[in-house]
């Protein structure tokens, strides 16, 4: 049987100012997603949040780009937006970026990452959520999940993974994408990838050789605003990717460990800034600190039939305690930077800037210098 997967986001609003959802927003999910799943067309779901987004992680045999599934989103975040704003909470409805549904929720402003696979016998998968960073946030932690034998141990020892898996990765500017394998084209890809605000991996394959089939995604990451609006920004798009685990992947405990460095990435305070990406437990997914700093949660479950156990979650462990002491080091010393790079992003990535005003008001007073 083949199952999709489909994680479909939104920010419609924030409670206070963008720091976290309010209960009710995801009180109106849980009963839409409830009915659905009765009318059949989910098979399962989760409700959660991270930070200010709202997300809707569901199961259903209807495959990507459901007009069914994606309309079923869109109106989940259309009344969750009319309760956010009978609240007064912060920014309701700032991602739902058109007025009516068009059957097809990519470029609308919620964020998609949606695959659709054969289970296996078993199959552990596992939710990544990001607040206040947008898609590119993922190359690291993807590359080295499934390409860095450092990180991961499989790719060296076990035979199922000894070959290595295939990345496509979009350019975003251009609208293009490209497959890359890996190990042979590593270099390439890490060419690419490491200019993550113009190149993301948007999804993971098996090799031919390998027991899995091809063409199903073993990974896949949200980048449709940015896809749509490339060129020209109209917020950071706080991205979700989905990593299947284990027998011919990498084992969960090496999916996990490519998140154990606090990289830096590009979001925090006003969509401008660098910061570390510090992994919490959903308790801990609230941004506060220079609204941040940039948080990634992780659910992790079985899947059967398309049903979900009930989630794990992953981060809320001692075991990235080091990982969160580290990203609070960072903090202090990026912040440090105050209004200098790079803390703050270059110009051409700012999501606000004063510049042109600056410059204007300056103007005449600018003089030639030999
Ligand atoms: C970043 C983010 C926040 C806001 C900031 C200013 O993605 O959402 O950091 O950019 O709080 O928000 P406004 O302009 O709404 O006052
Ligand atoms: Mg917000
Ligand atoms: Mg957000």
């Amino acid at each position: 049987m083949k199952t999709t997967f489909s994680i479909i986001k939104a920010d419609v609003g924030g409670w206070p100012g963008h720091a976290l959802v309010h209960p009710s927003l995801q009180e109106i999910a849980n009963k839409r997603l409830l009915e659905a799943q009765r009318d059949k067309l989910l098979i399962d779901y989760h409700v959660t949040h991270c930070g200010d987004d709202l997300e809707l992680i569901m199961t259903h045999a209807n495959g990507v780009d459901s007009k069914e599934v994606h309309n079923l989103a869109w109106e989940t975040f259309c009344e969750a937006t009319e309760k956010a704003r009978e609240l007064g909470l912060y920014g309701a409805g700032q991602d739902l970026l058109c007025d009516a549904f068009s059957g097809n929720i990519k470029g609308m402003g919620p964020g998609i990452a949606e695959m659709e696979f054969t289970e296996r016998k078993a199959e552990p998968i596992v939710a990544f959520m990001m607040d206040k960073t947008e898609p590119g946030a993922f190359n690291f932690p993807i590359f080295k999940i499934f390409a860095d034998p450092f990180n991961t141990a499989g790719l060296i020892i076990d035979p199922s993974i000894h070959d290595g898996f295939v990345f496509e990765v979009w350019d975003i500017l251009e609208h293009k994408n490209v497959m890359l394998n890996t190990p042979e084209q590593m270099y390439d890809l890490l060419a690419l990838i490491g200019a993550k605000s113009r190149f993301v991996i948007k999804r993971v394959y098996p090799k031919k050789s390998s027991k899995l089939p091809a063409d199903e995604p073993v990974s896949v990451i949200s980048s449709e605003k940015l896809y749509q609006i490339a060129g020209e920004y109209v917020g950071k798009d706080d991205p979700a990717g989905v990593v299947r685990a284990q027998s011919g992947l990498p084992a969960l405990g090496e999916v996990l460990e490519g998140f154990s460095k606090a990289h830096l990435v590009s979001g925090w305070m006003r969509g401008s800034h660098n910061g570390p990406l510090m992994p919490v437990s959903v308790n801990n997914a609230t941004c506060t600190r220079f609204d941040g700093p940039p948080r990634v949660i992780a659910l992790g479950f079985q899947l059967k039939n398309g049903k979900l156990t009930e989630p794990v979650d992953l981060f809320d462990d001692p075991a990235f305690d080091r990982i969160r002491q580290e990203a609070l080091h960072i903090t202090d010393y990026m912040r440090q930077h105050g209004p200098f790079e790079p803390h703050r992003l270059p110009m051409e990535d700012m999501e606000y800037t004063t510049l042109p005003n600056v410059m204007k008001k300056l103007g005449k007073k600018f003089k030639k210098i030999d």
